[in-house]
């Protein structure tokens, strides 16, 4: 099966101008975790997978493994994006989140797993640009809120040089950096700001090692989804 499908069509009705979102928030939470390159958002989504059995979804790590998927059509799109440190367009991204959600959804059905609570997901690094937020919000899920991991460019550029050490990945280089926290300026602190603007922000200073970070968040977290947690 490939992992990007056809979108789906409604027969021969028209379609709704707003569609309904596939997962219902009740069935499903969605935490968007947001913050530059390099604030720490995939080890703090770890250490809540560890604790409170979310699933972690980056959707950069989605992106690098449908680059690499063999006979993938986005995989040169992909990787000029990714070098580029340039949004991949939202379809790509969008479609894959649901695909990778969907599979988790199911299999919690299928393992009677779910004893009725909501599966929750972390989507890290998502959405970085207005129009994913509000595709993946219209057709996907709405989310509960961002978590917005805040931290200064120096100390960003600071672990991202360390971690291109052995990261093999091809934008942790001062290069692909400098255009990476230009996109994140321009593009994707709009975003955060949006969603601000709803008070639907959880803002965690990133600057402290990670450990501080983590308790901080798992106090904000615990304050904001309460039994949900
Ligand atoms: O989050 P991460 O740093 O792994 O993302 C790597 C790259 O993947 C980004 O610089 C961007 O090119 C692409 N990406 C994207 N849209 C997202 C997340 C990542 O285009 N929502
Ligand atoms: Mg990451």
């Amino acid at each position: 099966m490939p992992a990007i499908e056809a979108p789906k069509t409604a027969g021969s009705l028209p379609s709704p101008s707003k569609p309904t979102p596939t997962f219902s928030p009740d069935k499903v939470t969605v935490v968007f975790v947001l913050g530059g390159p390099g604030a720490g958002k995939g080890t703090q989504c770890a250490n809540l997978v560890r604790d409170y059995g979310f699933t972690h979804l980056s959707a950069g790590d989605l992106l690098r493994a449908e680059q690499d998927r063999p006979g993938s059509q986005f995989g040169s799109l992909i990787k000029d994006c990714i070098r580029n440190g340039d949004i991949v367009p939202m379809e790509v991204t969008v479609q894959l989140l649901e695909n990778a959600m969907t599979e988790v959804v199911d299999g919690r059905k299928k393992s009677s797993g779910d004893n009725g609570k909501p599966a929750k997901f972390l989507i890290d690094g998502f959405p970085r640009k207005m129009d994913q937020a509000l595709k993946f919000e219209e057709t996907v899920c709405p989310a509960k809120f961002v978590l917005f991991y805040d931290c200064p460019e120096e100390e960003m550029q600071r672990r991202l040089l360390e971690r291109g050490k052995t990261s093999g990945r091809a934008d942790d280089n001062s290069e692909s950096i400098k255009k990476r926290f230009r996109t994140f300026v321009e593009t994707s602190m709009p975003v955060v700001d949006y969603y601000e603007k709803q008070g639907r922000v959880v803002k965690i200073d990133a600057t402290p090692k990670p450990e501080a970070v983590y308790q901080e968040t798992r106090k904000r977290l615990g304050e904001r989804l309460g039994d949900g947690l």
